[in-house]
């Protein structure tokens, strides 16, 4: 595939490790943040797109913090959902393929068996209303991918393994974790591969890609704690116990068999993915 290759939301966790994929393969790219590029900007959006010509577009941009989208569902849809109508519009203009980041919070998370691409959405946040909205926007891309992801973790960001690290740093001994939840944690630098991969295989359509494997947050938070060597007590505690304002799914696994039998590969364990991030020194 020739054509650069355009970012936005390039200095969110994902941006950045998609633009480290794209430098290590010599792949022509460009990333804007909200400092040079707001997707909600309609014409500028379109100016971008239209005098780079890229072969794909890759939205990382995002309302991404998930409790303040309840008192600001407004904007959490103008960023989530309508701006990707932008995204999408300009991209045929062009020609260009739409890779649209989407989310586990599309699903209701009530069921016991992992969630496939077709299976029935019902957002019961709205993060997770946004998001879908901004899913049905991206397929409206003559070329689009909708890539679902969850519990997403990458340098330099505000993420869950920098929280519990944050909180061994200021000396916790004990720390309370949700342990009625179940996902699976993603590393940013895999999901980027799988991403890149996709892209050049020239698949179309909604995709789950998150690290194999599945657990809890209290699962997540134990190997963090194990990882870097602490003896802090990691202790389960219930969903009812940490009220916060967005409902979260109680179970989001993803099914990624349609990503696997398209790349050939799964993407590694989330044990393995964790165990990669946190042995990079910080800011590499
Ligand atoms: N993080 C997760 O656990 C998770 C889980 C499932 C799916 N996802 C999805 O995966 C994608 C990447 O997530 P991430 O964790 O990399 O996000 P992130 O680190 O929060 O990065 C998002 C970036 O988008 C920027 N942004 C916000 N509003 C914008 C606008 N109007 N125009 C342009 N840029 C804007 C943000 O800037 P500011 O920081 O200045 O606001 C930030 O740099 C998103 O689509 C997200 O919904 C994330």
């Amino acid at each position: 595939m020739t054509g650069a290759w355009l970012i936005t939301g390039a200095h969110g966790q994902l941006g950045r490790a998609l633009a480290a994929v794209c430098a290590a393969r010599g792949r022509e790219h460009e990333g804007r943040d909200l400092d040079t590029l707001d997707i909600r900007d309609r014409g500028v959006v379109a100016d971008w797109i239209a005098a780079a010509r890229p072969a794909a577009v890759i939205n990382c941009a995002a309302f991404t913090a998930v409790d303040d989208c309840e008192r600001a569902e407004e904007m959490a849809t103008a960023v989530n959902g309508t701006a990707v109508g932008h995204l999408a519009a300009a991209c045929n203009r062009v020609g260009a393929l739409l890779v649209q980041l989407s989310t586990d919070y599309v699903f209701a998370g009530d069921r016991d068996r992992p969630y496939r691409e077709d299976d029935p959405t019902g957002p019961r946040s709205a993060y997770g209303r946004s998001k879908l909205r901004g899913e049905e926007l991206a397929r409206t891309a003559e070329r689009h991918l909708v890539v679902r992801t969850a519990w997403l973790y990458g340098r330099d960001g505000r993420n869950f393994v920098e929280a519990i690290r944050a909180q061994l740093a200021s000396g916790a001994a004990r720390l309370r974790v949700v342990a009625d939840q179940r996902g699976c944690p993603t590393f940013a630098d895999d999901l980027a591969l799988a991403i890149a991969d996709l892209i050049e295989s020239g698949a179309g359509g909604t995709f789950h890609a998150v690290n194999a494997g599945d657990t809890t947050w209290h699962g997540f938070a134990a190997e963090i704690v194990r990882l870097l060597g602490s003896a802090a007590e990691v202790e389960p505690v219930s969903t009812a116990a940490f009220p916060r304002p967005a409902a979260r799914p109680a179970f989001s696994v993803l099914d990624c068999t349609r990503l696997r039998q398209t790349l050939g590969r799964p993407l590694p364990a989330w044990e393995d993915g964790l165990r990669r991030y946190l042995e990079a020194p910080c800011g590499s």
